[in-house]
């Protein structure tokens, strides 16, 4: 019997929680996940991204707004993202629709990163055809001349989307493949929660 959802553990904190285990346990970037569009035709692709928080609202991740990923979500603007924390042997994977982030919190997130992300960020068409190696750092040169201080500007194709998760699972590893998963289906305000067999 599924809980109410008033009754429902918040899912979002015992993500928190995990990614707060990760991160403690292994030295290895416990933020990357999975990351898996769909294009028109429905056909799938999947990449790495760092999400480096959760509320909420949902899965934060930033990118170049005119990269394939980002061609998918104009197309189909759903997303799953899968995590994977090897020392915890747990997976956590969310599934939801997905909205462009407001152009205030990008630059906050663009201002944090180190300079030269920053700098790459402006040199890369991500996703677009590369001739030869030496037109990308001609263009992080050119980058460098145009921004010759500290003070770089987000560029307006980068940006941030959030996955608004509908279905949210965790997984986690059982002996003799009795792995425990449990998942969690928003149902309006709230989460039902369940359990899957392994
Ligand atoms: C661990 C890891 C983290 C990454 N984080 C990001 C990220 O946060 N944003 C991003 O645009 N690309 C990130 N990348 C690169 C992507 O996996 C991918 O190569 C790039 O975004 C282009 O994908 P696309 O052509 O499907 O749009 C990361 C790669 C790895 C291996």
């Amino acid at each position: 019997m599924p809980l109410p959802p008033s009754a429902a553990p918040d899912p979002i904190a015992r993500f928190l929680d995990a990614l707060a285990r990760a991160a403690a346990a292994s030295p290895h970037d416990a933020t990357a996940a999975a990351l898996a569009t769909a294009d028109a035709r429905g056909a799938p692709s999947v990449r790495m991204v760092l999400v480096k928080s959760a509320d909420a609202r949902g899965f934060p991740f930033f990118t170049n707004r005119e990269s394939r990923k980002a061609r998918d979500l104009a197309a189909n603007p759903r997303a799953a993202l899968c995590f994977h924390w090897p020392a915890l042997e747990e997976q956590v994977r969310v599934e939801g629709a997905v909205t462009p982030l407001p152009d205030a919190e990008a630059d906050a997130y663009f201002r944090s990163r180190p300079r030269e992300s920053r700098v790459g960020a402006w040199a890369s068409r991500q996703s677009a055809p590369l001739g030869d190696r030496a037109e990308l750092e001609a263009a992080v040169r050119e980058v460098e001349a145009r921004f010759p201080g500290e003070e770089i500007p987000r560029p307006p194709f980068w940006g941030g989307y959030l996955v608004a998760p509908e279905r949210i699972e965790f997984w986690r590893s059982g002996p003799g493949r009795l792995h425990h998963r449990t998942v969690y289906v928003r149902r309006g305000d709230g989460w039902e929660v369940g359990a899957l067999q392994p």
